[in-house]
């Protein structure tokens, strides 16, 4: 199957940076506290990309598993490894994570700007899936685009600028293109406890928000 990030892949994080400067990467990490995360976690992260946070939680001594179905994306993924010169825990995983099966294995599942690619329906398999991956009480971290919030302009400005990216990535890999989804309630009706949320500022405004959720026996 052909990657469809082979074009991305390259200048997936530089682009970003471009975009949001450190601000998106400090929604990747944010939720990556002593409080969440300890030593030892087994921690999956979803569509990992160039991951980053990945390598900040095995630097902080957790267990990682990245998955990602993009060779191009794991390529710089394992470039920035390499460049640690640090013996950490990673297992690559090239796969499509709905072929991950290793139910009720994780301290914690991270999903940043991953389920963004999804259209709705399929996106709520993709969350529900990740939730089983989970242990009983495992945290499942969300990370991505903030819902526009605010006055008019607040709102239409903001909306702007989640079409600006989503359509770069609908153009350049086929991504779905929608509003931006309500994490949150998608994360509670599946029956998960949302026990914090963090958002990350570009110029001052909430451009980004990462959601703690917690598994409960009924998610
Ligand atoms: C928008 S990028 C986000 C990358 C990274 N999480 C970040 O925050 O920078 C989406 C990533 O999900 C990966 N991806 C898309 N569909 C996937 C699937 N079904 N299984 C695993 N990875 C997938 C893509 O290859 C890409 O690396």
């Amino acid at each position: 199957m052909k990657d469809k990030y082979w074009l991305m892949g390259p200048v997936y994080d530089a682009l970003s940076f471009v975009f949001a400067g450190n601000s998106i990467l400090r929604c990747k990490c944010s939720m990556l506290t002593p409080e969440n995360l300890k030593p030892g976690d087994k921690v999956l992260f979803a569509g990992i990309g160039h991951g980053k946070e990945a390598i900040y939680a095995a630097e902080q001594g957790a267990d990682v598993t990245v998955v990602d179905l993009s060779k191009a994306m794991l390529d710089k993924f394992k470039q920035g490894l390499d460049k640690t010169n640090k013996d950490l825990k990673i297992n690559i995983v090239h796969s499509d994570i709905m072929k991950v099966e290793a139910f009720g294995k994780y301290d914690m599942v991270v999903a940043n700007f991953f389920l963004n690619v999804f259209d709705e329906s399929f996106m709520a398999e993709v969350l529900s899936h990740l939730i089983k991956l989970g242990k009983e009480d495992a945290f499942i971290v969300v990370g991505d685009f903030a819902i526009p919030e605010g006055n008019v302009l607040a709102r239409f400005a903001k909306r702007m600028y989640w079409y600006l990216a989503i359509g770069i990535f609908w153009i350049t890999t086929g991504a779905a293109l929608h509003p931006v989804y309500d994490y949150r309630g998608h994360m509670t009706r599946q029956g998960l406890n949302v026990i914090d949320k963090k958002h990350s500022t570009v110029l001052g405004i909430n451009a980004y928000t990462a959601f703690l959720g917690k598994k409960t026996p009924s998610s």
